[in-house]
């Protein structure tokens, strides 16, 4: 029997493409760049499954090459899939949660000590030989320890965040559509608040919300505003969730302390002026870059477009409604 085809928009960990060529025939984007939509849907031409990354714009458009039955998105996000398009066009949409949640929550929680600590800027300060000796006025940040981490989001990742801030003696709030149960909420001594309270409450702030109309700029200038001017921002999301340019306004004006950002609004680029800034610390979307979680993300894209294509339920179906 013939095998069918699946067109991978990128290079993956060898194990994942072994995985998928036992049972399919594989065709890999070998460029070392994103390719366009008009790009994408030449290549995926007589492909019955695309296996995606997260910057890859996959609309309506893409979804319409004829004979395509699965997307597996190689993350947990899936807002770079036009998700109701495929269900409308019985295309199933699978991404890779659970994997990358304690990598991801290991990663906010640098960036957080990083950006109280300012620890990038006492290193390019030290490099550049600066450093003349102890100076008790000298790269003052804030604590961490004893202090209230909010949770904007309360999914897997946020909990994972509640959990390492026990050990740190915070008080953690979150806010969340959905209240969890109470003994989740006991379990990890976290209290529900609104994002209002929350923020005005709160020492360090950690955005863990998927991107969608709702969170669309949860966070511009009114949020920043009623956080503390000590407070922290920190975003391990996606980066629409927080106004760049109106966290750009109220880092230079000192609205708050400092932001640590994985994320960005229009990556890869950044907004005007965000880089010159000292009091924040920039990585490029590396929150789920261990080897190990990197490999089981793509293994399980793999499994699930392998199962899609035998007529298998996925493990991890974002449109369950496709299958009616
Ligand atoms: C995701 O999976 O959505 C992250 O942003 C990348 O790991």
């Amino acid at each position: 029997m013939k095998k069918p085809k699946v067109f991978v928009s990128r290079l993956l960990p060898d194990e994942a493409l072994e995985h998928l060529r036992a049972s399919c025939e594989v065709e890999v984007n070998g460029a070392d760049r994103t390719l366009t939509p008009v790009e994408l849907k030449k290549r995926l031409d007589g492909s019955a499954g695309l296996v995606s990354l997260l910057t890859d714009a996959v609309g309506d458009d893409v979804l319409a090459t004829p004979g395509l039955k699965c997307v597996s998105n190689v993350a947990v996000g899936h807002n770079n899939v036009d998700v109701a398009a495929a269900t409308r066009r019985k295309v199933l949409v699978t991404n890779t949660p659970g994997v990358l949640t304690e990598t991801t929550a290991d990663f906010a929680w640098a960036l957080m000590m990083a950006a109280a600590r300012r620890i990038p800027e006492a290193d390019r300060y030290t490099r550049r030989g600066l450093y003349q000796g102890w100076d008790i006025m000298s790269m003052l940040g804030v604590d961490v320890h004893n202090k209230t981490l909010g949770l904007v989001g309360f999914g897997r990742i946020g909990v994972a965040m509640a959990q390492r801030a026990k050990g740190f003696g915070m008080r953690v709030l979150y806010s969340d559509v959905k209240r969890a149960p109470e003994d989740l909420e006991s379990a990890v001594s976290a209290r529900h608040a609104t994002l209002s309270s929350l923020l005005s409450q709160s020492d360090f702030v950690s955005v863990h919300v998927p991107l969608s109309p709702e969170t669309r700029h949860l966070i511009g200038a009114k949020e920043l505003g009623e956080m503390k001017r000590t407070a922290v921002l920190i975003n391990t999301a996606r980066g629409a969730v927080i106004d760049e340019a109106a966290l750009v306004a109220a880092l230079r004006k000192g609205t708050i302390f400092a932001a640590g950002l994985d994320v960005y609004e229009n990556e890869p680029d950044m907004a005007p002026g965000l880089a010159e800034l000292d009091n924040v610390v920039l990585a490029p979307h590396i929150a789920s870059a261990s080897s190990a979680t990197r490999t089981r993300m793509a293994m399980i894209a793999a499994s699930d477009m392998v199962a899609a294509l035998e007529g298998r339920r996925p493990s991890h179906l974002v449109n369950p409604e496709a299958l009616g």
